[in-house]
């Protein structure tokens, strides 16, 4: 296995300039069209104006739905997806965005690729390089994908992973910033597991100065070399990273709450150990009442009413969880229009 290279990954601001025609901005609002990355990865490769960049994209894209519209800046690009794990939101999202900017998407089942049967990353990497304009890849190790964008000449866009999930945080800030009208001076609480979703989200938090505080059974924390990292960042940025084990703590006060499942994908072996670790951590109406009265729900999706949270928070008013997965399309419309 051949080891990650940022420098391979990250490339100057402006040698990955493209101007696109047709993306003026609605109601006079300029948005760039640079970004400082090859490769969508992890929120940590992405600076405060990327993330900010790709969201007003997003935004963009989402105020040109249902009008007539001739903008098709995929015309004559495939863009090819693989997964290795299932998924609803992040495969036909991706797919519905792709087709609606004007290209193609094709799904590379791991069965029927060669990558399946042992051919290495490096080589499937550079063979669908000289096929497709741009990858989607959801797997297991950060690390495959990682490699997989050390060899590719064509964008990568991580679909999630064990350790993060990159494009949902980024349809969580767009979500955020939608129903709350800020980031700064928001405290966004996580409670439940701390995953690959809680990895990404914390650290979106910390780019956009956004306070954070997660709570998770003892055994569950989010790593250490990634709360280290967000807190850096936050610092930077003026704001907070909390981490500890009482939700009611967590919760206090904030303006957004945030869970997701117990038991991920690749998980199931656990899940009896899981879900009593995880008993005292449900997000319900007695938890949604410490938060601020303004506070919105947020859930990545898929959820399991009356384990991470109950039907009455999530089918409740405060619930945001499907403007927030209608989101994940915006913003991948977002990313493909700046980086393909
Ligand atoms: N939230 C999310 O990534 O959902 P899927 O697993 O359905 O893609
Ligand atoms: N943490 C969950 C997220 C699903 C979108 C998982 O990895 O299964």
């Amino acid at each position: 296995m051949h080891k990650y290279s940022p420098s391979v990954v990250v490339i100057e601001r402006g040698s990955l300039v493209k101007k696109k025609t047709g993306s003026a901005v609605v109601a006079g609002e300029a948005v760039e069209d640079t970004l400082n990355i090859r490769h969508v990865l992890k929120v940590a490769d992405l600076s405060t104006a990327d993330i900010i960049t790709i969201i007003r994209k997003a935004r963009y894209w989402k105020l040109q739905e249902g009008q007539t519209s001739d903008l098709r800046p995929l015309e004559g690009k495939t863009l090819g997806m693989i997964f290795s794990k299932p998924s609803t939101r992040t495969r036909v999202s991706f797919q519905a965005a792709v087709c609606q900017l004007g290209g193609q998407a094709i799904n590379l089942s791991m069965n029927d690729l060669q990558l399946g049967r042992g051919e290495s990353i490096a080589d499937t990497a550079r063979v669908l390089s000289r096929y497709l304009d741009g990858i989607l890849i959801r797997t297991f190790s950060q690390g495959d994908v990682e490699e997989f964008a050390a060899f590719s000449t064509m964008p990568v866009i991580n679909g999630l992973t064990d350790e993060t999930h990159p494009t949902q945080a980024l349809a969580d800030l767009m979500t955020i910033q939608e129903k709350l009208g800020r980031w700064q001076g928001i405290k966004l609480a996580y409670v439940g597991d701390g995953n690959n979703v809680a990895h990404s989200l914390m650290m979106a938090a910390a780019k956009v100065g956004m306070d954070f505080a997660i709570a998770t059974p003892p055994g569950y924390e989010p790593e250490a070399a990634v709360v280290n990292a967000a807190r850096e960042v936050a610092a930077s940025m003026g704001s907070v990273i909390e981490v500890g084990y009482d939700p009611e703590a967590a919760c206090r006060g904030a303006q957004a709450v945030y869970t997701d499942v117990w038991v991920s994908m690749g998980q199931d072996g656990e899940k009896d150990a899981r879900l009593e670790a995880f008993k005292d951590y449900q997000v319900n109406d007695e938890l949604m009442s410490l938060a601020s009265e303004e506070a919105i729900f947020l859930h990545c999706l898929p959820a399991h009413r009356g384990e991470e949270v109950s039907a009455s928070v999530i089918d409740g008013p405060q619930s945001a969880v499907f403007d927030q997965a209608e989101n994940r399309m915006h913003i991948y419309k977002g990313i493909l229009s700046l980086i393909i």
